[in-house]
């Protein structure tokens, strides 16, 4: 065979296998789904997509009449916004997407190649799970996906799209990885089924209800992103890249912005009502310092008493935290310090500096909480924050009582840099809870016990409820105007820049799980 014939067979075994997938390919439309190879070319730059593997065919006992090239994913590399990135997509059309072994044996070389060339790589799933006419072959294929999600966790970021079903085992994959995207109607997750949870619990619930893009996002707080169409789920995975760097050793990419560094923030003192039992959003106060306003928040529809998400200091990302105060009074309960912890650990293994603003009256009361954990939950945050080594920079708006104080990126757990605002309150407790134990004798005694009471808490505040005591011991660096925030932030990043503290040499901590 001559080479011009050699190649002309290549191009006829690339269209017939095309012409073969295009009646499969209805079938995924109507499920109102789009291809494997559809929701790559949506998700990459142009022209930019290298197939792997696209000859690979099973070797599963049963099926040996139906052997498609590529078989049940599609595995490559390609670019996003020009920068690197590995990326497989579940092909539900071969198989029900099914894992077997030779659809393990694609992902797993690609987690490999992207650990090995410091790249993301970006997981579509779309599959019936473990394909079951190969069983334990195929869970032994699901277990070295996860055990490579695992050694790649915190080396290169890892991105989950569901686009499909998602079911049993096969959710683990996903959950090790940094950040999962979920769309409304199509996708879903859960480990056990509608029909076995009727079976064993006699529940009624649909698929949607149990495990769909709304209940991960706003219920379990297993999915970060609800886009309500696979174009939008794509957009999310472009912009989040944009934040984040390709691997553990390099820097987020740095996009400059027309914002000036030193704009005074107009207006941000009006945020901030004068009663300091009064909410207010502080995604105002967060955009009003960011640039250009823009926040890509993670996890929104969740623990929403505290806002995560990434911005730009002067064209520089960082990890934002906020405490909400219009959510249960910005409280820190068991899932807002989950989902916080888990952002600064993302933060902290990809070289994106922290920006915290606080606002925290304490940890939410109540026997839910106790029962639930509240102690070691709450303990992972204060972990991730003490054993972050990126630059960390804090203001304190308002209230920073009790041990929620030391858990929110105070001086003591090794913040660079702690500013204050001349509102902020910096207090064992609040003024109530204080003058309640201090003088609860007085006030029972007293002839007009609410009016003692007013005037201990005016007096408490008077005394304690400041940022000064803090600033005086250095606990806080500098008490700041609010429209100055902006400034002082971009300088104290610049100088944090560069940062090395070392930690003690050891196997790993020991997180509080
Ligand atoms: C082999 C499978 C398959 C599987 C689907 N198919 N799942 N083949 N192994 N796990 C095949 C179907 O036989 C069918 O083949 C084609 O894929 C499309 O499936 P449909 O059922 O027609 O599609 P749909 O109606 O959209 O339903 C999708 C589905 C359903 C809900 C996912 O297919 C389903 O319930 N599948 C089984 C799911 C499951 O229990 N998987 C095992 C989970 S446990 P034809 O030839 O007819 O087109 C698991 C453990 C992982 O995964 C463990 C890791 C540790």
């Amino acid at each position: 065979m001559s080479v011009e014939d050699k190649i002309r067979r290549l191009g006829e075994l690339q269209r017939s296998a095309e012409s073969a997938k295009a009646a499969e390919a209805k079938r995924q439309h109507a499920k109102g789904k789009l291809t494997a190879r559809e929701r790559i070319h949506m998700l990459l730059d142009e022209s930019s997509f290298t197939e792997l593997d696209a000859f690979v065919v099973h070797r599963t006992p049963g099926l040996e009449s139906r052997r498609p090239e590529g078989d049940a994913v599609i595995t490559g590399f390609g670019t996003i916004d020009g920068r690197r990135v590995f990326v497989f997509s579940q092909d539900f059309t071969v198989f029900g997407g099914s894992l077997g072994e030779v659809v393990a044996e694609k992902i797993v070389k690609l987690v490999d190649l992207a650990l090995k060339m410091g790249a993301p790589i970006i997981g579509i799933n779309d599959s019936g799970g473990a394909r079951i006419q190969e069983g334990v072959v195929a869970l032994g294929g699901y277990a070295e996906i996860f055990w490579r999600n695992t050694q790649a966790s915190g080396v290169i970021p890892q991105l989950s799209v569901i686009a499909g079903p998602c079911a049993g085992g096969a959710v683990y994959s996903p959950a090790i990885t940094d950040f999962t995207f979920m769309v409304e109607d199509i996708s879903y997750m859960f480990i056990t089924g509608p029909e076995v949870i009727r079976a064993v619990t006699g529940e009624e619930v649909t698929f949607e209800q149990l495990g769909g893009a709304a209940t991960h996002n706003q219920k379990s707080g297993v999915a970060h992103f609800e886009a309500p169409d696979e174009a939008t789920a794509y957009e999310q995975v472009r912009a989040l890249l944009s934040f984040i760097p390709p691997n553990n050793l390099e820097d987020p990419p740095y996009y400059p912005s027309g914002d000036p560094p030193d704009r005074a923030c107009e207006g941000i003192e009006g945020i901030l009502p004068d009663s300091p039992s009064r909410p207010y959003d502080v995604m105002d106060v967060i955009r009003a310092v960011v640039d250009d306003g823009e926040l890509l928040e993670v996890q929104a529809g969740w623990a929403q008493n505290i806002v995560v998400g990434f911005a730009r200091l002067a064209g520089y990302a960082v990890g934002v935290i906020g405490n909400q105060p219009k959510v249960l009074a910005g409280t820190l309960d068991i899932n807002a310090s989950t989902k916080a912890a888990r952002f600064v650990r993302f933060c902290d293994a990809f070289n994106i500096p922290l920006l915290t603003f606080v606002d925290v009256p304490g940890f939410l009361p109540g026997t839910n909480q106790e029962y639930g954990g509240i102690i070691r939950h709450g303990a992972k945050l204060l972990y991730a924050y003490a054993e972050a080594t990126v630059p960390k920079l804090t203001v304190i708006l308002r209230k920073a009582y009790g041990g929620a104080y030391d858990v929110m990126c105070s001086k003591h757990i090794r913040a660079d840099f702690n500013y204050a605002w001349p509102t902020a309150e910096i207090a064992v407790m609040g003024p109530e809870a204080a003058v309640r134990v201090l003088h609860r004798r007085r006030i029972a005694e007293a002839d007009d016990p609410e009016a003692l009471t007013r005037q201990l808490i005016e007096e408490y505040r008077a005394e304690f409820a400041d940022p000064y005591h803090a600033a005086a011991r250095g606990y806080v660096d500098s008490v700041i105007e609010p429209c100055d925030t902006r400034r002082v932030l971009v300088h104290s990043l610049e100088m944090a820049r560069g940062k090395r503290e070392p930690t003690p040499p050891r196997k790993h901590g020991n997180i509080p799980l």
